[in-house]
């Protein structure tokens, strides 16, 4: 049975942290935002803000926008690395809040969890409830997937010019008009691993940053190669001689902890892709110099990364490969649409591969470009750590959508934040009384109870008219 995404929406919140200023605070050059890291703006929740509210803001605009009732609805996931409570999940947060529209008990049909794996989890529930689907146990009714996240590092590391926040919601069913999953061909690739992680109790992730990029490379590597092997025993694509995956792909979908992971993700999976094919000779006479090798080739990321010699090489190598004619046609034609939105907006975690995909839509929509029958490859990771690697081909009817979609208009007008304003935020000054924006039309926190220990942690969310 078919099964894919019917349709998509975001909730991004309003406030923004300016590059320009957010640089010049911590004594940065701008230039290693914008150009180097691809962040121009970052999302910024405020103080009447948290996850679930994100998440029921995006599922009440899918479900406004598509006109369903509850009743319509079978499955209602929320994957998340930001939440807020050991045992409840947030999916019952979210039914609270749209139970406040659609009425007390109007989803009690209604199953699902919260799911947890760092940025992959919504991967993860995607293909679930993909197989709820296939498995005829939908009885017609859709699932509504959401993504929803705040990222958010500590104040002064090298991870704060990497936040954001928001959520993305995807309505699945077995008729799908933006996109069908390729059967049989999703890859996974899992290891224990601590480039990135957040313990209990903590608000921020403690982060290795250089080895969470080498990670997220290797593990997207091991799925792809996997995916490959599937794609090829199913007989979905029929390799000829002398051909790579990117002769069968025609749009690849990264996870984008910040817009320029896409391109570095995309020129190491297509080294990858063309090492071992009669184009690679051109590629190294184009480059100027041989594709450096570690001195142990087999050795631990921790070995490569300490390995300065190779990094270094390594790191001149993939600046000349991304001018390369190459790397520049493969890029412009399959990659650069899904990494606009994210510079105005940062790392969405389990939603930043979801914002990218709707940013893909979008803007290659706008350049006039027909999108029937491609094959979007979709490379999920998440830290700790596990990719999966799976695609998926756009209907005839996602062009009724398609031509509706605008991120600006969706996400409304944003308002700039001051540095001690925002650090206020980041530090949790405010209370959710004190937020800095009138809601208008959507969902907001009013009130976590510290006081009673018999309620401590109970959430109160109200629907602002
Ligand atoms: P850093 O180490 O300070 O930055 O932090 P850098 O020195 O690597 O510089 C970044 C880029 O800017 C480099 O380009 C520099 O050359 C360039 P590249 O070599 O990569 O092409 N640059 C400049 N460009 C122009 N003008 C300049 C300039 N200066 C430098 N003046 C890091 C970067 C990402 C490590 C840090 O922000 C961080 O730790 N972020 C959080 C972790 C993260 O995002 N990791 C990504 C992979 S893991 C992942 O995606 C999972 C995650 O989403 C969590 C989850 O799964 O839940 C994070």
């Amino acid at each position: 049975m078919a099964a894919g995404i019917d349709d998509i929406a975001i909730y991004i919140p309003r406030l923004f942290m300016d590059a320009g200023d957010f640089a010049e605070a911590r004594g940065l050059d701008p230039q290693k935002l914008v150009k180097g890291l691809g962040v121009s703006k970052m999302a910024i929740v405020d103080s009447n803000q948290d996850p679930a509210c994100l998440a029921a803001n995006a599922c009440l605009k899918i479900m406004q926008k598509n006109k369903l009732s509850p009743e319509e609805i079978g499955r209602l996931y929320v994957a998340t690395e930001s939440s807020f409570d050991e045992s409840k999940a947030m999916n019952s947060y979210v039914i609270g809040m749209l139970e406040q529209v659609y009425g007390a008990g109007s989803f009690q049909h209604c199953g699902g969890i919260e799911c947890k794996f760092a940025c992959v989890s919504g991967s993860y529930a995607l293909y679930d409830n993909t197989n709820w689907i296939r498995a005829g146990e939908s009885e017609d009714k859709y699932a509504l997937v959401v993504v929803s996240d705040i990222a958010k590092y500590d104040l002064g590391s090298s991870g704060e010019m990497t936040q954001g926040g928001g959520a993305v919601a995807m309505l699945l069913n077995d008729s799908p008009r933006l996109l069908e999953f390729d059967p049989k061909v999703t890859s996974t690739s899992i290891k224990n691993e601590y480039d990135f992680y957040r313990p209990f109790g903590k608000e921020t992730p403690i982060v290795h940053g250089q080895y969470s990029n080498l990670l997220y490379l290797i593990q997207v590597k091991n799925a792809l190669n996997d995916y490959k092997r599937k794609a090829l025993k199913t007989g979905l694509i029929d390799m000829k001689e002398g051909q790579s995956m990117l002769d069968h792909i025609d749009y690849f979908n990264m996870h984008l902890p910040y817009s320029n992971m896409g391109k570095k993700a995309l020129a190491y999976l297509v080294r990858h892709e063309l090492r071992n094919t009669p184009k690679w000779k051109e590629v190294i006479a184009e480059v100027g110099m041989e594709e450096p090798v570690p001195k142990d080739p087999r050795g631990t990321i921790e070995s490569i990364i300490s390995d300065s010699e190779f990094m270094t090489k390594d790191s001149e190598f993939t600046k000349r490969f991304a001018k390369t004619n190459t790397y520049q046609e493969i890029y412009e034609n399959k990659v650069a649409s899904s990494l606009i939105a994210s510079k105005s907006i940062g790392n969405l975690y389990t939603a930043s591969l979801y914002l990218g995909f709707r940013s893909c839509l979008e803007y290659e929509f706008q350049k006039g470009v027909s999108l029937e029958g491609k094959r979007f490859g979709f490379a999920s990771y998440g830290s700790g750590s596990s990719a999966m690697v799976f695609s998926g081909v756009i209907k005839p009817e996602h062009l009724q959508i398609v031509k509706e979609m605008n991120l600006e208009t969706e996400i409304g007008e944003r308002q700039k934040l001051s540095l001690s304003d925002y650090e206020e935020l980041h530090e949790n000054k405010l209370e959710p009384n004190q937020s800095l924006l009138h809601a208008k039309k959507e969902f907001v926190l009013e009130h976590v109870e510290n006081i009673s220990s018999e309620k401590r942690g109970e959430r109160r969310y109200a629907f602002i008219e």
